[in-house]
């Protein structure tokens, strides 16, 4: 891990996408842990320059007042190096969001099975989307709606469902090694 850490430190930023519950904070954070990264969250960012919580921006604001904050925290971050970002699950929905990851940005897609998302996700209710009659089927539409969107942003993919979160840290940064050493 050492080496992956040498040849990563002066190269470019982690981001990681993916639906809701597929895994991008903790993830990340491990991710920055081992590579000595600092960790950022676009929806910590909003959440602080909102002052309240993501429910009440989309209660007293409403959903496209979070895309743009989402859109603001993540341009805010352009610049900066030595990064492991996770993102909202929505941020490739802004279609401006996905150039600018991607020149930032090794961006890696964490899938989960929808059986796996649907589980995780329902061990909390902060995610005012999932706030409907049927968590389960807004879960199935958004994912189908939004799985062209993921695959067009990424350069990489990795399913969390079954592999512990190390061994899928450690894959992300051997891909990463061998992406920012081709781009040089
Ligand atoms: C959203 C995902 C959430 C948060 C907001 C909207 C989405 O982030 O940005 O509730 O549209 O998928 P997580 O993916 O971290 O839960």
């Amino acid at each position: 891990m050492l080496r992956v850490f040498l040849k990563m430190s002066d190269a470019g930023n982690i981001a990681l996408i993916g639906f809701m519950g597929s895994g991008k904070s903790s993830i990340g954070r491990l991710l920055a842990k081992k590579l000595h990264y600092r960790f950022v969250d676009t929806d910590q960012l909003v959440v602080k320059s909102a002052g309240m919580a993501i429910t009440e921006i989309f209660k007293e604001h409403g959903e496209p007042f979070f895309r743009e904050q989402e859109r603001l925290a993540l341009e805010s971050l352009h610049g900066w190096q030595r990064l492991v970002i996770a993102t909202g699950g929505g941020i490739v929905l802004r279609a401006e969001n996905v150039p600018l990851l991607r020149e930032m940005a090794f961006v890696v897609w964490l899938t989960a099975s929808e059986e796996i998302l649907f589980e995780r996700v329902s061990r909390n209710t902060k995610r005012p989307l999932l706030h409907t009659e049927n968590p389960r089927a807004t879960i199935s539409a958004l994912l189908a709606a939004r799985h062209p969107l993921y695959e067009n942003a990424a350069h990489f993919v990795i399913d969390t469902s079954t592999k512990p979160h190390a061994e899928i840290a450690d894959e992300i940064l051997s891909q990463a090694e061998r992406f920012f050493s081709c781009e040089k």
